[in-house]
């Protein structure tokens, strides 16, 4: 195990470097154990299905949540506790969640998706947990929505933890893109990538083609030529964070471009901009890659609303600036 690095001692050098981020990292480290706790409760979901089935119990006498709840409950509760953010706000929080005295003194805010992938989870496909950091704006009132209005270049670490066929946990604190593995047997995230970079050069494309009559002509067309004429092969699997993830490490570019669902000449965008692409965008210019909503850098977006949503196409350069080219 000598040559492993653990994602603790990772930290611990990374602090000695940065003094000034001390709280940082103990909130980077406080996310890695969200994602061990999630990770064993996915890993169990199926059983807990099993047996919860005579009635809403398991065998230890427990109430059995849907996943997304627990997440949710978890990085709320967990969060909270370690006393390092002023507000939370969270995909499944309709408004910002207040921290009580918790937050009184705090200097940090964070918004976060605790289970993305809704669909998958019923079916024993990768999920994801993302997550987004800024500093506490001390001019306005800490539950005031503005909080989490900031634009995504300012965020201080941004990162996501994949529950898939093992536990990865991606995140940056600005200075490039870092990918720590779970070893769950020894309860240690060990270092995997030291600095991620996407292939300049995108080989998969990853887009909900079911959607195809919803979109744009002018994307319908650019997925097509994706398909037909750059030859891309295609991977979806539905879940932002494991389709983002695949892409980073193999070359590719993920879309959700704007859908007219309503068949009124509306589009819009489905992807959350402050706990889905802002992060998102952050880790993929760390490593080299690009995001954009096709009409500017995510990065340089000004958010209006929590739960704003936007079209997103993300990943390799190549196809990111082709599409903008457009
Ligand atoms: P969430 O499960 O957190 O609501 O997010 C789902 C998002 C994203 O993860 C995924 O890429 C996309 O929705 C899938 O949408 P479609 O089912 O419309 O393809
Ligand atoms: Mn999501
Ligand atoms: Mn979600």
């Amino acid at each position: 195990m000598n040559n492993h690095r653990t994602l603790k001692e990772y930290l611990l050098d990374h602090l000695a470097d940065h003094p000034e981020q001390r709280e940082l990292v103990m909130i980077m480290s406080n996310m890695a154990t969200i994602g061990e706790t999630i990770s064993t409760q996915t890993n169990k979901a199926g059983l807990a299905g099993i047996l919860g089935s005579l009635g809403q119990t398991n065998i230890q006498g427990e109430t059995i949540q849907r996943l997304d709840v627990f997440a949710n409950e978890l990085c709320k509760k967990y969060l909270r506790a370690t006393e390092h953010f002023a507000a939370m706000a969270s995909e499944e929080e309709s408004t910002v969640v207040d921290m009580g005295n918790d937050g009184a003194r705090a200097k940090y805010v964070i918004a976060f998706d605790p289970l993305d992938g809704s669909s998958n989870i019923d079916v024993n496909v990768s999920i994801g947990t993302i997550f987004s950091v800024h500093k506490r704006l001390f001019n306005i009132d800490r539950l005031d929505e503005r909080q989490f209005l900031q634009k995504g270049r300012d965020q201080v670490l941004a990162g996501y933890i994949l529950y898939g066929s093992s536990t990865v946990l991606v995140f940056s604190f600005g200075d490039g893109v870092h990918e720590f593995t779970l070893d769950h047997g020894i309860g240690e995230y060990f270092l995997s990538n030291e600095r991620v970079m996407i292939p300049p050069v995108a080989e998969y494309y990853s887009v909900n083609e079911g959607n195809t009559v919803y979109f744009e002509r002018k994307d319908a067309d650019f997925i097509a030529y994706l398909r037909d004429e750059k030859k891309l092969s295609a991977r979806y699997i539905g879940s932002l964070v494991a389709d983002f993830h695949r892409n980073m490490i193999k070359g590719g570019v993920y879309l959700y471009p704007a859908v007219d669902k309503g068949g009124k000449g509306i589009y819009t965008g489905k992807i959350r901009l402050n706990y889905e692409l802002k992060p998102m965008a952050f880790l993929l210019e760390q490593a080299g890659g690009l995001a954009t909503d096709g009409e500017m850098n995510i990065l340089d977006m000004e958010p209006t609303s929590l739960h704003e949503r936007r079209a997103a196409i993300l990943g390799s350069r190549d196809i990111v600036e082709e599409y903008m080219a457009r």
